[in-house]
């Protein structure tokens, strides 16, 4: 399962890349906005930072609506890097694009998915990732994990080879049940990835054995 980073914030990718486990990055305008990242120039500059970090894929997203603006806006982003991912939200316009992306052998995330036909449709349009958000889901006291078993069920029916990126992760549960129902990558802040790390037991046998060693070579 690979691990992204849901955030635009710089010291926490690094953070989490040095961490050694983070495999790559999502962003949205709203995180960009978050960390004050405006102006067209400004925001560009950003993905290349980011890509520069993690050397591993980068979800930039598109704020165009039409088909031609959102090829002009992917292949623009497309071009700053490598390892730029054009994240492109699930409209039908979007869903066109996707395939014409696709085509051109370019990486995309289709982004705001909240239904199994809508993750159909992506995978059919060749999407490389699709991207369900099972924590707004779980805010409107919708089941998010219910909607990332249909997907891997309806993907492996028929060999979609388009990953499913389990986004709006808000906490550590939502990752381990996420690795339950098998989907390729999650996204989420840093703070659910460490949460992973934690265990009382493990903190206080570490410390019963520092103290163990202490006490025998004092
Ligand atoms: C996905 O790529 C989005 O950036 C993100 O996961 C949305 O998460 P949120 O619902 O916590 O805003």
């Amino acid at each position: 399962m690979k691990f992204f980073i849901d955030t635009a914030n710089l010291e926490q990718i690094e953070e989490a890349h040095d961490l050694g486990v983070l495999d790559g990055v999502t962003t949205n305008p709203s995180l960009m906005a978050k960390e004050g990242i405006s102006g067209e120039q400004k925001i560009l500059d950003h993905y290349v930072k980011i890509c520069e970090i993690v050397k591993a894929p980068v979800s930039a997203e598109v704020i165009s609506t039409d088909f031609e603006s959102i090829v002009k806006e992917g292949e623009r982003l497309a071009a700053l890097n490598e390892h730029i991912v054009v994240k492109v939200p699930m409209i039908k316009e979007g869903v066109k694009a996707l395939k014409y992306f696709s085509d051109q052998g370019i990486k995309t995330n289709c982004t705001l998915v909240f239904s199994p036909g809508q993750a159909l449709l992506a995978a059919k349009a060749g999407a490389t990732y699709v991207s369900p958000f099972i924590g707004r889901l779980d805010d409107i006291s919708s089941d998010g994990m219910d909607l990332i078993h249909k997907i891997r069920l309806i993907y492996d029916n028929y060999g979609f080879q388009t990953e499913i990126l389990a986004a709006s992760v808000r906490h550590t549960m939502h990752i381990m049940d996420c690795a339950m129902a098998g989907a390729d990558v999650m996204t989420g802040p840093l703070s659910s990835i460490t949460g992973l790390l934690k265990h009382p037991l493990t903190d206080s046998g570490l410390e019963k054995f520092l103290a163990d060693y202490k006490k025998s070579n004092d």
